[in-house]
This record gives C-alpha cells, sequence and structure tokens, in this order.
C-alpha cells in the first residue's frame, strides 16, 4: 500500500465474515474494518504498527490465516507480480480464491506452488471480478491452518467430519496407538479417520453407528446418550474427542464429569457449536472449564472444515511441540 497506515487481511470460512468482524471489535479496537468480500476482510490498523512477528502470535479464532496488506492489483498483472516477487524474495507464495489467478497465470506458473522452508508467506488472495490482493504474513507457531494441504477428497468417507479430525491431528500432532473416548461418534466420520490412524476408540452416542465402524475389532459402541453414560475408571484412555451437536456449556460441563475417571487424559479436541456473535462473549468461561479438565494449554481454533463450529483443543504440558 502508498500510504503509510498498514491494512490487514483475514481470510475466513466464508459465511463467517460477520462472526470475525466481531471478534476483531472485541479483541484488537484499533483496527476499523475496511472491506469484505466472501472469506476475506481487511482492516486499517488505528494504532501503532503490527510486526509481522507480533501478527503471527495473535490468536484469531476465525481466521484460518491473516497478514499484512502489501498491494492491491488486477488480475491481468497477476503474473508480472508473481514473477517479480518469486525472484525477489525467499518467501512461499500461496493462491487462495484461486481459479482465476491460475488461469491468468496458466503459462507462468508452475503445477506446484512456490514454497520455500523461510517463514515469510506472500499470499495473492482473488477478491471481486479483477483484483487480487497481495499480502504478506509470517508461519505461525500454529503452522496456518490454511497452508496445510488435507488429504484429497475420498469417497468412501462416512461422514465430512472425518476431514475436521484430519485437519484436527494435522495442527495438533497425534501419534498413532491412542486410546480415543468420542461422544458424539454416529455416523462415524471420526473414528473411521482414528481407526485408519492407528487408534483405538469407545464411541459414546445414542443413535446408530456405521456397520463398518462397528465391525472393527478396536472400535468399542456405547450406543446411549452421553449423559447415561458412566465409564469406569478408565487408565488407558488419554484422549478424549467430543463432536456432539449440543450447546458448548453442556458439551464442557460433560467432559469435565468424564475427565474425572480418566487419570490419564492428556488432551481432548472438543468441536463448540456457534449460536451467533453473542457466544464470542462466552470464550473466557470455555476457556475456564477446558481448564478445570487439567489442560494447561488451551487453543480455540477454526479450520477449513468446520461450518458453524470451532474446535477447543486442550493439552496438560504446556509446549505443543512434543506429540503426545
Ligand atoms: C455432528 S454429529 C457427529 C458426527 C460424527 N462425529 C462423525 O464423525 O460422523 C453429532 C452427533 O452427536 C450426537 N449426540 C447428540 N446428543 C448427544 C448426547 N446427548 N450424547 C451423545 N451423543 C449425542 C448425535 O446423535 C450425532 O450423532
Amino acid at each position: 500500500m502508498k500510504n503509510d497506515k498498514q491494512y490487514l487481511y483475514f481470510l475466513t470460512i466464508p459465511g463467517n465474515e460477520s462472526l470475525l468482524k466481531e471478534e476483531i471489535r472485541l479483541s484488537l479496537p484499533n483496527l476499523k474494518f475496511a472491506y469484505s468480500c466472501k472469506g476475506f476482510c481487511t482492516f486499517k490498523n488505528n494504532g501503532s504498527p503490527i510486526s509481522l512477528y507480533e501478527l503471527s502470535r495473535l490468536n484469531i479464532i476465525f481466521a484460518l490465516t491473516y497478514g499484512e496488506t502489501a498491494a492491491k492489483i488486477t488480475l491481468k498483472d497477476v503474473a508480472n507480480e508473481y514473477h517479480r516477487l518469486s525472484s525477489e524474495l525467499k518467501a512461499t507464495i500461496n493462491f487462495h480464491q484461486t481459479e482465476s489467478i491460475q488461469q491468468a497465470m496458466s503459462k507462468w506458473i508452475p503445477e506446484k506452488q512456490i514454497e520455500c522452508s523461510g517463514d515469510l508467506q506472500i499470499d495473492f488472495i482473488r477478491t471481486d471480478n479483477d483484483s487480487v490482493f497481495i499480502g504478506r504474513r509470517e508461519l505461525d507457531p500454529w503452522n496456518s491452518p490454511l497452508l496445510r494441504r488435507f488429504s484429497p477428497i475420498r469417497n468412501d468417507i462416512i461422514s465430512r467430519a472425518y476431514y475436521k479430525a484430519a485437519d484436527a491431528f494435522c495442527m495438533f500432532p497425534v501419534n498413532p496407538g491412542r486410546h480415543i473416548l468420542e461422544l458424539g461418534c454416529v455416523p462415524g466420520g471420526i473414528t473411521q479417520y482414528l481407526l485408519e490412524n492407528g487408534h483405538v476408540v469407545t464411541g459414546v452416542d445414542p443413535a446408530k453407528a456405521n456397520e463398518v465402524i462397528l465391525s472393527n475389532p478396536n472400535f468399542k459402541f456405547e450406543n446411549i446418550g452421553v449423559h447415561d453414560y458412566r465409564p469406569p475408571r478408565n487408565e488407558l484412555i488419554d484422549t478424549l474427542i467430543s463432536d456432539m451437536n449440543l450447546a458448548p456449556k453442556i458439551v464442557l460441563k460433560e467432559c469435565i464429569r468424564l475427565s474425572k475417571n480418566l487419570p490419564n487424559l492428556k488432551q481432548a479436541f472438543i468441536t463448540c457449536k456457534i449460536n451467533g456473535e453473542k457466544m464470542l462473549q462466552d470464550l473466557d468461561r470455555y476457556k475456564s472449564l477446558m481448564q478445570e479438565m487439567g489442560f494447561k494449554t488451551v487453543h480455540f481454533v477454526q479450520l477449513p472444515y468446520h461450518r458453524h463450529e470451532f474446535l477447543a483443543y486442550g493439552i496438560l504440558q504446556s509446549s505443543r511441540k512434543n506429540k503426545t
């Protein structure tokens, strides 16, 4: 941008722009909304400039990724700009909302995006018909969800929740061989992912589970509602997953109750349903409920396969680097 004011951009799940705006209003009051289109918002920073490093340390739940806007160009200039940046900068270049960008660049762009090992990321984001924002950011400590490349879509998955688990385990790596208690496991996409990845699963759900899952020897099904589930003190369970379509406060309270009988619980992945922007004011409460389960690190994040929900992740130790 030519003027000296800093503009920041945020990519979000299409449909969640107003949640993102409300989150920014509450958590970063110096940012004033500037522009938005599907899945993308920009804000002017009226406070002191935020460095790329500081930006990468912010925790914006409803942004898949975010950075500092560097320029706005037209589609026809994309190829030149891409060429210039890729020769001048040691950066990974990413394209978002991209079909037409890729068309415009088909003469230039290799099949794969340019990737390099540094932390600097350049984003090309197509907005309306003819404009493309160019932004820069640093990789964040959680590895910017959008950068992660997800498993190709398969046609044999039991439900799209399969990808919610794949995303979550990509961001918060988990070694195989965990003993997992999964609440709300029907029809079975998450269980399918867990079983394929070498875990042992106890699933709780009052609905009818998929036959493929039921026949797997590493799966035990408790066909009841969570409120009726009284687990024996279980020394083996180390991971709790919840994907129930119940209000987050109820889910978290049930998780606290169950965690008391899980002496080796190390981490939890809990889907929290969003019911409007007002729930943003409850996040501190959700955090303390996660802490009541004994988790030192709690992280809230919305991942690409989430819809009206986000993930509350908790882990016992303070470092996220150790696999568990
Ligand atoms: C979004 S679906 C879960 C999808 C599933 N995790 C998958 O991977 O396919 C929500 C599930 O929560 C379950 N559920 C709703 N109330 C529940 C309760 N009180 N106890 C346990 N499960 C419940 C529903 O039966 C439903 O199967």
